[in-house]
């Protein structure tokens, strides 16, 4: 089925929703950018903190290992034995710090002790001694995680002969600067990107207002109606003075757009004004001479009894086109009226009475048509609406006119009527041949005719349904036309109040 709309409204892109806004790109981009490098800085100065600490670490290792040798006799590459004291003695002389490994590593086996806290010694175990023992290859410092109950230590080797006195030192406290100072950093990086984030949104939002009001005065102008009549487009308000440049640059050629689009629309709008104008008072002009010449020939026909039968049909068919002249003019007229905005009377309206008698005329105008109205259908109430009597009687009688003209005798036209809380709607449905589907659309357009050389006889101005679509769209309600061969409806629906 298809069907025509009174009005239709021009078409709108829907807005993509689920797009993020230029805001917050620009915001999601920087605080992106501002976490990467904050993450780069951290890693690069965490590293090479980590490399320095353990470059120091490095230098008190060796210098605790030389000392060791020194004491213990092992200066030279070849000289032999174990050392000059035992491991406690060497371990535990001054400036060596707590915690401090020492182990020897000779044929007959792997011995080692550890200074502890309080500066006593305790010997390793087998497992701890396996642990710093093996694994050695060409360098002489490692890390190496002795277990129970050690840490992670860095040790240091040196050979003397089948000999091996091997120093080792925490790496708790480098370990310890280097995650106090990286929780420190992530803090305070967590803490600048919020306070970064937060200002950059705040300034963004602040530099890009000015877009957002052309944005609102664009959807302000999508939802104007443009089609006609006078046109108010609103500008966008103008950015500050220190609004940047590009931002300037777009709000002023917006607004001179809009200047221009006005202009444009205030020129259509004026020479619509004139033609009205020239509509209305070319057709109030020409009534009184049609009625004349009406008047004449219907007077001059049936006085000259003697009249030869061509002038006699001349004078019929100049009596009916003047009428058929003067319908077009009684339409013009209204429509330029209606146009004009002219003022409706509003008073309450019994929409039963008014379908009735409209039936009840066409029925007597269309003798050869069916005519069926039930006033009774919806129960006994009347439906009422507000609005013109005169103007909504006129929409009646058009839809009933062309239900009779526009289709074959033995038509059956059924007229219902019915209500809800806010609107009336009256429907009036024949079982003629239908409309063209091509035709639907530009339906209620001024002098649109279907078969022109078959209504044209008939009365037919093409006005009628512009008209009924004027007089309805006045009074806030909606025209809407179906049709298929067999089966066409023209629905109107009124607002009650
Ligand atoms: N009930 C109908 N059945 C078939 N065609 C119709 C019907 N109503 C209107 N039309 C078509 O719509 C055209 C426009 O109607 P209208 O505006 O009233 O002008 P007019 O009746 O003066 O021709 C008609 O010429 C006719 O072709
Ligand atoms: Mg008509």
């Amino acid at each position: 089925m298809t069907s025509a709309q009174a009005a239709e409204g021009p078409t709108k892109t829907a807005p993509r929703k689920h797009s993020w806004s230029l805001r917050t790109r620009i915001v999601a981009a920087l605080a992106f950018t501002v976490i990467l490098l904050s993450g780069t800085i951290a890693a690069i100065g965490l590293t090479s903190l980590q490399a320095s600490l353990i470059q120091q670490l490095d230098g008190g290792l060796r210098a605790l290992s030389s000392r060791v040798m020194v004491t213990s006799g092992m200066t030279g590459p070849d000289t032999p034995g174990g050392p000059g004291g035992d491991l406690v003695q060497l371990i535990d002389g001054p400036g060596v710090a707590s915690g401090a490994v020492l182990v020897h590593v000779d044929a007959s086996g792997a011995s080692g002790v550890l200074l502890e806290e309080d500066f006593s010694t305790k010997q390793l175990s087998a497992e701890q001694l396996t642990a710093i023992t093996s694994g050695w290859s060409d360098t002489p410092t490692r890390n190496i995680t002795p277990g129970d109950g050690l840490g992670d230590y860095r040790f240091h080797i040196e050979q003397r002969g089948g000999v091996a006195m091997i120093v080792g030192l925490p790496l708790a406290s480098v370990e310890q600067t280097i995650s106090s100072l990286g929780i420190n950093m992530a803090l305070v990086a967590i803490a600048g990107c919020l306070v970064f984030g937060f200002l950059a949104a705040w300034y963004v939002r602040h530099e890009l207002r000015p877009l957002e009001k052309v944005a609102d005065a664009a959807e302000g102008i999508a939802e104007t109606p443009l089609e006609r009549g006078e046109v108010h487009l609103q500008h966008a308000e103008e950015p500050g003075p220190n609004a940047a440049g590009e931002v300037t640059r777009l709000v002023s050629g917006f607004n001179s757009m809009i200047d221009q689009v006005t202009q444009a629309f205030r020129a259509r709008h004026d020479s619509e004004e004139k033609v009205r104008r020239f509509v209305s008072d070319a057709s109030h002009e020409l009534r009184t001479p049609l009625a004349s010449i009406r008047g004449y020939s219907e007077l001059t026909r049936r006085m000259s009894l003697e009249l030869p039968k061509d002038a006699e049909y001349a004078l019929g068919r100049i009596e009916s086109e003047s009428v058929r002249m003067t319908d077009l003019v009684e339409d013009l007229l209204l429509l330029a009226r209606i146009d004009e905005g002219q003022e409706l009377t509003s008073q309450p309206v019994d929409l039963t009475t008014l379908v009735s008698d409209a039936v009840n005329d066409a029925a007597v105008a269309g003798p050869d048509h069916e005519w069926l109205f039930d006033p009774e259908q919806n129960g006994a109430g009347a439906v009422t609406v507000t609005g013109d009597p005169a103007r909504l009687q006129q929409v009646l009688v058009n839809l009933l006119a062309n239900a009779r003209i526009h289709t074959p005798e033995g038509t059956t036209v059924s007229v219902s009527l019915s209500e809800d809380t806010n609107w009336a709607t009256v429907c009036v449905h024949d079982d003629g041949p239908g409309i063209p589907a091509e035709q639907l659309p530009k339906l209620f357009e001024r002098f649109a005719r279907g078969d022109a050389s078959r209504t044209r006889a008939t009365g037919s101005t093409g006005l009628g349904l512009a008209i009924i679509d004027a007089i309805v769209g006045a009074h806030g309600g909606e025209l809407r036309v179906t049709s298929e061969p067999g089966d066409t409806s023209f629905i109107v629906r009124l607002p009650k109040k």
